[in-house]
């Protein structure tokens, strides 16, 4: 194991796939490599599956489904509790091998955790709350009831940026709703996945009802999309990614969920707050060194704050400390790769040749390492920049300044993505006139934080469909059925 992930309990470190209850290694013995994106190091060789595997995972979890269906509610969420109490009775070990692979700083991977574990429990007590309904029936012969029922296996893929959070938030629902899964999540962060896994076990959690596996990538999803076991997927990542397999579930006309990309516009009006608006994009920008698809894209500034708020933002984004999430103090680990770092570079090299005003940071190399990236912030932007298009995923602030509400709105709708926008104003007819025309699934306002479970996320046009957390994110986990019963005015001779 890795001088850097001295855990509490060892035995959380998992590098098999975990399949219908048990350990097992790749049919070919081939392995990948798991780096730490701080200094890349090798820190675990882990299982490198694809189709044989993901085949026998799915028939584990449609053998599981069997039972699981059949298991009471009150009893599903009683292992959805234990799950989620194992977590946070682990979060420092969970925390640890979230950092060392992700490069989050340490205090942010043990919010990721509490935030997935939030979750488990809230669908653990949603479980016992699966109603149907009573319907009029258009004849008096007839009765009309509704039953929702599990869907049956769902497969579940999830990306590196929350390697915890967003595997927790489609496995809760999918147990809570009677459902079993097959999960691949992102082969940069396998262990934060496995672990939950090993967890799973230890709660009791029945064989085959949960399945992880990781390795190649294009196999797995392939066999997922194509399979008629799977019956829905559920997806975390890129537009272009969800797409793609969007069209290959339509051959067996799975149901899918897609949680993809943003571009959030983060509005600050010149009758803000400006201390909500500078903490708010400080929290919104900056969280998980900008690798959140609900992250401020673009942040347009109303002339008459302007200079006031340029003066504190970039104030605030100099004090930020980059190193090692491992390091006390961190406020900005590295990026998850080289690749991504030097994606990221493009974007600000791109935005400077065509007329930005660099106010901080930049793309120049910084002694931490090639992955990490300066906080920057970028003005002068304009819409033919990268930045207003891209999603940045990295610490780059680009800020436009904006004269009226219909400018703001317009450019702010100006994308193929609806994930989430912000905007900050005190003046209440503006806040209900920007909160509904912006064209977006999630709207903060005077807030730059919206994630949790009591509230549904999710988006609109190009950033997907179906929502998680909240009283409907049970719903994209099950199916409805009508019950019609016909003969009820004869009585029977
Ligand atoms: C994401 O970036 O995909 C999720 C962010 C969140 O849950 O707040």
């Amino acid at each position: 194991m890795s001088k850097s992930m001295e855990l509490n309990d060892s035995k959380l470190l998992r590098l098999n796939a975990y399949i219908n209850g048990a350990w097992v290694q790749s049919y070919s013995g081939e392995t990948f490599d798991v780096f730490n994106p701080a200094n890349g190091d090798c820190i675990a060789k882990v299982a490198k599956c694809g189709q044989p595997e993901t085949i026998q995972a799915i028939k584990a979890a449609e053998q599981a489904f069997k039972n699981w269906r059949e298991t009471g509610a009150k009893e599903r969420s009683a292992f959805l509790i234990k799950w989620h109490d194992l977590i946070l009775a682990n979060i420092d070990d969970l925390a640890i091998i979230l950092t060392t692979e992700m490069g989050k700083p340490l205090a942010e991977s043990r919010g990721e955790i509490a935030y997935g574990a939030n979750y488990i429990k809230w669908f653990a007590e949603e479980a016992k709350r699966i109603y149907g309904d009573t319907l009029p029936s258009p004849v008096s012969d007839k009765r009309v009831v509704l039953i929702k029922q599990p869907i049956g296996v769902v497969a579940c893929i999830t990306p590196w940026n929350f390697p915890n959070a967003m595997l927790a938030r489609k496995i809760a629902p999918a147990l809570a709703a009677g459902n079993t899964v097959v999960c691949k999540p992102a082969n940069e962060t396998p262990l934060s996945a496995l672990v939950l896994g090993e967890l799973a076990t230890r709660a009791g959690i029945p064989a085959g009802v949960i399945n992880i596996l990781c390795g190649k990538t294009t196999e797995i999803g392939e066999e997922i999309t194509s399979n008629p076991i799977v019956r829905k997927l559920s997806f975390t990542g890129s537009t272009r990614v969800g797409k793609k397999l969007m069209a290959d579930c339509a051959q067996t006309m799975k149901r899918t969920s897609m949680e993809l990309g943003g571009n959030a516009p983060y509005i600050i009006f010149d009758d803000a707050d400006l201390d909500e608006a500078v903490s708010g994009v400080m929290a919104c920008k900056f969280r998980n060194a900008g690798q959140t698809c609900v992250c401020a894209n673009r942040i347009f500034v109303q002339s008459g704050i302007y200079d006031a708020f340029m003066e504190r933002f970039k104030a605030a984004t100099e004090a930020l400390i980059i190193g090692d999430g491992q390091k006390a103090g961190v406020d900005i680990g590295p990026l998850v790769s080289a690749r991504a770092a030097a994606g990221v570079r493009d974007i600000i090299s791109d935005a400077l040749t065509k007329g930005a005003s660099l106010i901080t940071g930049g793309s120049k190399a910084i002694n931490a390492g090639e992955n990490y990236i300066a906080p920057t912030i970028l003005a002068d932007v304009t819409a033919d920049m990268r930045v207003f298009n891209d999603e940045i995923f990295g610490p780059v602030a680009p800020v436009f300044k904006f004269d009226t509400e219909d400018d703001v709105i317009a450019l702010a709708n100006d994308t193929d993505y609806g994930l989430a926008a912000y905007f900050f104003s005190r003046d209440i007819g503006r806040v209900w006139r920007v909160g509904e025309k912006l064209e977006y699934g999630m709207v903060g306002i005077n807030t730059g934080s919206i994630s949790n479970e009591m509230a549904p996320f999710g988006g609109i046009k190009e950033s997907g469909q179906g929502r998680e957390g909240s009283k409907y994110g049970l719903d994209d986990y099950l199916e409805i059925k009508s019950l019609t019963m016909g003969g009820i005015s004869s009585p029977q001779k």
